[in-house]
């Protein structure tokens, strides 16, 4: 039976400024789930892209002294560029200037108006340009005369015609749906449980503050003092809220309005990443726009931390933003990649720290897990022709690992024992795994492939196979395949979260090019397979000497 399609996304990022580190985790949370589902044999669509219009962008363009488009056009290459840059993985990239959006905007905007879901009115309160958002006035601090929003935005009072969203109708709705059973098709599930609890009770403060279906609660749709975005159908002094604009890419992408497009197989998506900062966006608004308009909610939005540099805000005022082009030059992608999804768990705030990242680059990529194959390739390469010795098991080898990969030393070993420990772990490991990422817990999953490599270790140094060359080959071939085929399966299932470096460790350990997805792990080398000659995977890095 195939397996299910999966879509997943990012947010759309401001062209307001070039990407900085926060862009590009959110990218590879979806890079890395993207790349591990087509890896165990799913369908995948994995869309990012650029946010283009309203009035921050149109201001980033004045004080930039370019024309909006021409403005847009450069810093959107500065996001694509990233992609590549970072090894994203993405199907498509979108952006919200592109004919096919204004288009899917529109169809969706007549949609809700022939549903009576939109209704003319005027607009009167606080706006944040920097977040694009309107707040109520118990939201504000005020500092030297002038209303912050709770992010810090400065806000100005707006009053001007606008249209509005029936939101206080899908509010009550939105809750139920929040809440349904694990499986349930119409669940829209937040994750982690926290920011669940946290859009609860900013629906139900509404609610209890306004009343279920009062006006106060519905949204305003669309703005007329300015005209840089989406033009309302049959009203062009208005153009529509960024937000509406924005949070619509994900269904244009899959070809809204027509939805017999091939692509419209993957909506609803199934997992949104998006910071903990536009939450409310994708869980209240999205939803409620999507419901009122008849068609399905995502499946899950899950709301990661915000990352500070060596303890403070990352903020360009502070000008310590940190640029990921020059981190990845510095350190290497896989460094970057991995140091960023194991440091912190996904979820939580995390600190960037250069020495942190040194730290694991050299402990865990160059010492664990670059030195162990390197060590392992290189016997094969001097002590068995470069060849792939044959994996008979011997008793006397299994009897040195517990189940849990621990020297125990049992003498009641039978011919009739599982396969040895250390390959038997590796039976489920891509499973394993799985259950981490369905969770989005990549430092989990992680750990897991980590964890293992620990055991290979402790395993390589207990059996010393450099010392059978003369005692006992058999064994010590018979110990270098156990440990080839462990990394085999390290290399495979950590494919998703260092392409490059895994793609490299699969070329040495001799595995073709197409037995590289999970399924393929159930077939072993052939005996006698010549290897490559071994190259180190990681480069340490001296940061005292840096
Ligand atoms: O909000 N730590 O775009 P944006 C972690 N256009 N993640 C961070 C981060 C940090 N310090 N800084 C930014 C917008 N991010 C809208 C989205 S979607 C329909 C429209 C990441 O350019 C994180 O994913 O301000 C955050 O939600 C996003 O960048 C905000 O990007
Ligand atoms: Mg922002």
């Amino acid at each position: 039976m195939a397996k299910p399609a999966i879509y997943t996304t990012t947010p759309i990022y401001y062209v307001n400024d070039k990407p900085h580190i926060g862009h590009a985790y959110t990218s590879l949370a979806a890079d890395v789930l993207a790349r591990f589902k087509r890896l165990d044999g799913h369908e995948v669509f994995f869309l990012t892209g650029t946010d283009e219009h309203g009035q921050k962008v149109e201001k980033a363009a004045q004080d930039a002294g370019e024309d909006p488009q021409a403005f847009t056009d450069r810093v959107s290459q500065a996001f694509r560029d990233l992609t590549a840059v970072m090894g994203f993985s993405n199907d498509d990239f979108i952006r919200t200037t592109e004919p096919r959006h204004k288009a899917a905007c529109v169809a969706l905007w007549k949609v809700l108006a022939e549903r009576g879901e939109i209704y003319l009115g005027d607009y009167e309160g606080w706006y944040a340009v920097r977040d694009e958002a309107f707040y109520g006035p118990d939201e504000l601090t005020e500092r030297d005369g002038v209303k912050y929003a709770p992010s810090g935005a400065p806000v100005e009072w707006v009053r001007e015609p606008s249209y509005f969203f029936r939101l206080s109708k899908w509010l009550k709705v939105l809750l139920e749906r929040y809440d349904l059973p694990e499986g349930h098709p119409d669940r829209i599930e937040i994750l982690p449980e926290s920011r669940r609890n946290e859009v609860r009770a900013f629906i139900q403060q509404g609610l209890k503050d306004f009343g279920e279906g009062s006006p106060k609660l519905d949204l305003s749709v669309s703005r007329t003092s300015f005209t840089w975005g989406v033009k309302v159908p049959g009203d062009e002094a208005h153009v529509m809220y960024v937000w509406l604009d924005a949070l619509a890419n994900y269904i244009t992408a899959a070809g809204f309005p027509d939805t017999t497009a091939p692509r419209w197989r993957f909506w609803p998506a199934d997992v949104q990443f998006v910071g903990k900062d536009i939450v409310r966006f994708h869980t209240i608004y999205w939803p409620a726009f999507l419901l009122a308009a008849g068609l399905p909610a995502p499946r899950r939005v899950f709301a990661h931390g915000w990352w500070t540099n060596e303890g403070q805000k990352i903020s360009k005022s502070l000008g310590n933003v940190i640029d990921p082009v020059a981190l990845v030059e510095e350190f290497g992608l896989d460094a970057v990649r991995y140091f960023l999804l194991r440091e912190v768990p996904f979820g939580q705030d995390g600190d960037f720290s250069r020495k942190a990242l040194v730290n694991r680059l050299n402990g865990e990529l160059a010492d664990a897990l670059g030195n162990l194959a390197n060590r392992v390739l290189s016997l094969i390469q001097r002590n068995c022709e470069g060849r792939l010795p044959s994996g008979d098991v011997d008793a006397s080898d299994r009897q040195l690992l517990s189940p849990m990969g621990l020297i125990l030393g049992s003498n009641s070993l039978t011919p009739s024992d599982p396969p040895h420990p250390l390959v038997g772990q590796l039976a489920n490991l891509p499973a394993r795994v799985a259950v981490e990422l369905d969770a989005q817990q990549f430092h989990s999953a992680l750990e897991v492939v980590f964890g293992l490599v620990r055991d290979a270790n402790a395993y390589i140094t207990q059996r010393a196979p450099w010392a059978l060359k003369k005692t006992d080959p058999v064994r010590m071939a018979a110990v270098l395949r156990h440990l080839h085929t462990a990394l085999r399966a390290y290399a495979t299932v950590l494919q998703p979260f260092m392409p490059e470096t895994m793609s490299a460790l699969l070329d040495q350990l001799g595995v073709p090019t197409d037995a590289r997805d999970f399924a393929a792990l159930a077939t072993p080398l052939a005996d006698g397979t010549p290897l490559p000659p071994p190259a180190p995977l990681f480069r340490k890095i001296d940061l005292a000497a840096a």
